[in-house]
C-alpha cells in the first residue's frame, strides 16, 4: 500500500491524479438548461448525484461557473437526462466547449423533447429525464476557506419523464437501458448488469432506498 498526500504525489508512479479514478463510476449529470435570452445549453457532468430522496435533490459541480451552472442558477431550472450506451458518442460531443448561445443539442446531433414544467428541454432519446428547480448554490472553498471556483447546483426534482419501454414489473429496468458512469482517465463504465441483495433488519427503509 502506498500513501500520499495529494497534492505530493509521486508523478513518475503517478503521472495522472488518481483522484477521479478511484471515486467511480460517477453517474453523468447531462444538464440542459435555458438562459433568461432563450440560449440552449446541454453539458455532461460527472460531479452529479442524489444528494436526498425526500424531497428527491440532486447536485452537479462546475469547477468552474461553466454555462450549465451559469444558465441553471440564471433561469433557476435544469433538466437531467440519462446518458446511456446508446448516447455515449453525443454525450461525450455535447462536452465540446462551444460559443455560449450555440446548442449542444444541435452540434451533437441531439433533438431535443419539451420538458412539462420548466422551460429547458430534455435529450428526446433518453430513457430518463427528470427536472429540477434550483434550491441551493453553493460556492466550494477549500481548508483554508478559500474560493475554489467550484460551484454545486442543488435542485429538487419536480417531475420525472420515464420511457415505457425500460419499465419491467414495475421498475426502471436498468441493464436494458445500460447507462454509462464516468470512470477515472478517459475510462466509463456501463451497467449492462445488476444484482440484489436484500438489507439486514433496521438497514434503512424498505422500498428501495439508498
Ligand atoms: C463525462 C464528462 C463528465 C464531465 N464532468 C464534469 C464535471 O463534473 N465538472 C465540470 O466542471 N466539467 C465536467 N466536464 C466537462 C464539461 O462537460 C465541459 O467543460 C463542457 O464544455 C461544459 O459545458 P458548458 O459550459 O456548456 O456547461 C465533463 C465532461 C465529460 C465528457
Amino acid at each position: 500500500m502506498i500513501f500520499f498526500e495529494p497534492e505530493s504525489r509521486d508523478r513518475g508512479l503517478l503521472p495522472w491524479d488518481p483522484f477521479k479514478g478511484v471515486v467511480v463510476p460517477r453517474p453523468i449529470g447531462w444538464v440542459s438548461s435555458v438562459n433568461k435570452a432563450g440560449q440552449v445549453n446541454l453539458a455532461p457532468y460527472s460531479f452529479f448525484n442524489g444528494v436526498l430522496s425526500r424531497p428527491r435533490i440532486v447536485s452537479f459541480c462546475s469547477e468552474t461557473e461553466k454555462d450549465a451552472a451559469a444558465f441553471a442558477i440564471e433561469s433557476g431550472e435544469f433538466a437531467w437526462s440519462m446518458a446511456t450506451w446508446a448516447l455515449r458518442e453525443q454525450m461525450n460531443a455535447t462536452s465540446a466547449g462551444l460559443p455560449r448561445g450555440e446548442s449542444e443539442f444541435a452540434y451533437a446531433g441531439l433533438a431535443t423533447a419539451p420538458c412539462r414544467l420548466i422551460r429547458a428541454p430534455r435529450v428526446a432519446d433518453s430513457p430518463a429525464a427528470m427536472e429540477c428547480r434550483v434550491t441551493q448554490v453553493l460556492r466550494v472553498r477549500d481548508l483554508e476557506g478559500g474560493e475554489t471556483g467550484g460551484v454545486v447546483v442543488y435542485g429538487q426534482v419536480i417531475g420525472m419523464h420515464l420511457d415505457e419501454r425500460y419499465l419491467k414489473a414495475g421498475r426502471f429496468d436498468l441493464a436494458a437501458a445500460r447507462p454509462i458512469a464516468r470512470c477515472g482517465y478517459d475510462e466509463y463504465a456501463v451497467i449492462e448488469q445488476v444484482f440484489t441483495m436484500t438489507r439486514p433488519e433496521g438497514g434503512g427503509n424498505a422500498h428501495g432506498g439508498g
